[in-house]
């Protein structure tokens, strides 16, 4: 097995290149939304989610002892249509109505470029085209790959919908006093049911589809299921920590804005050295799921401790 450096940086250059051929171009899509969905989508980010998905299906593979760089393949198509959700979730949560977030990816955002409208509609374009390409692809006939498809598209239609991502953010405008209703208070079960709403789904969602592409069995879903639980609990509570901790500069998105903002984060309630703790006992959790899962002999560590350890 490569380690992780090699395999992530293979990862991304696939990640890279799948991206630019599946996005749509003129004249099949008006210039105005291809050009605004393209500046999100290739401005780079870590890529960890279809990172995440490839790993998934690498460790299925290795665990069944099944043709790793086959299951790998197959699950490209899922890992970009992570991407092109994640990158949707990300123009919207920059609009004035949401974040109202003028940097990222370390540009500025899609709609201090093109505007709020033609922003909304990048994102809800980019949403359509990723469930289209797990439809499309791989293009196959063969009825057992086209049932872990609808699988997956199960799978990650429910983690980005309302009772996921769109959940998760709606709480979370709804603490932060945006838009009508009463402003709620969270205590520590709601900010960690909101982060694994907004940013856990996701996150398990990637590790599902990556296995399924791979056909694993519902044990071994199960228990990598606990792991990417874990995992996404970890990734959120970082981002809220970087946002104390880290430099606009690096970040590529503007820092400070949580405590501005009066958003609620892990910092705000518990303060940063509990956080951080916190961060670092769902990590110790997520490493005995893996054992339990028999997925040890995989990136699925490495992934988690670039989670913690990361300063963007
Ligand atoms: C940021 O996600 C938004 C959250 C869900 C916290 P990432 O930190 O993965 O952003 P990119 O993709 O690297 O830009
Ligand atoms: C956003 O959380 C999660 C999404 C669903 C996009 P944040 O609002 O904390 O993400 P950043 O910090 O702006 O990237
Ligand atoms: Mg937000
Ligand atoms: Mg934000
Ligand atoms: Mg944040």
């Amino acid at each position: 097995m490569v380690g992780f450096d090699a395999f992530a940086r293979d990862c991304r250059a696939a990640i890279e290149q799948t991206l630019d051929r599946v996005l749509p171009r003129a004249p099949h899509c008006p210039p105005v939304v291809a050009e605004a969905m393209r500046y999100s989508v290739m401005a780079g980010g870590k890529r960890l989610r279809p990172i995440l998905v490839l790993a998934a299906a690498d460790a299925v593979a290795r665990a069944r002892g099944e043709a790793v760089a086959d299951a790998v393949a197959r699950a490209l198509p899922a890992a970009c249509a992570l991407e092109l959700i994640h990158t949707y979730s990300l123009i919207h949560d920059d609009l004035p109505a949401m974040d109202d977030d003028d940097l990222r990816r370390g540009r500025p955002t899609l709609h201090t470029v093109v505007g709020e409208g033609q922003a909304i509609l990048a994102g809800d374009g980019l949403q359509a085209e990723a469930f289209h390409l797990i439809v499309r692809e791989p293009h196959t006939d063969d009825p057992a790959i086209i049932t872990r498809k609808l699988r997956v598209l199960d799978v990650v239609t429910g983690a980005a919908g309302p009772a996921g991502m769109v959940g998760g953010q709606a709480i979370d405008l709804q603490a932060a006093g945006k838009g009508t209703g009463a402003v709620t208070t969270l205590d520590g079960p709601s900010l960690a049911d909101m982060h694994a709403r907004k940013t856990g789904a996701l996150i398990r969602a990637s590790a599902a589809a990556g296995a399924i592409m791979a056909g694993a069995d519902e044990a071994m879903l199960a228990q990598l299921d606990r792991w990417a639980a874990e995992v996404g609990l970890a990734f959120q509570i970082v981002d809220d920590i970087l946002d104390v901790e880290g430099a606009s500069e690096a970040l590529g998105k503007t820092a400070g804005k949580d405590a501005a903002d009066g958003k609620p984060s892990f910092p705000a309630l518990y303060g940063l050295e509990t956080s951080k703790r916190m961060a670092a006992e769902a990590t110790t959790r997520a490493d005995a799921a893996l054992a339990a899962a028999g997925l040890r002999a995989s990136h699925l560590d490495a992934i988690a401790q670039w989670i913690v350890r990361r300063s963007s």
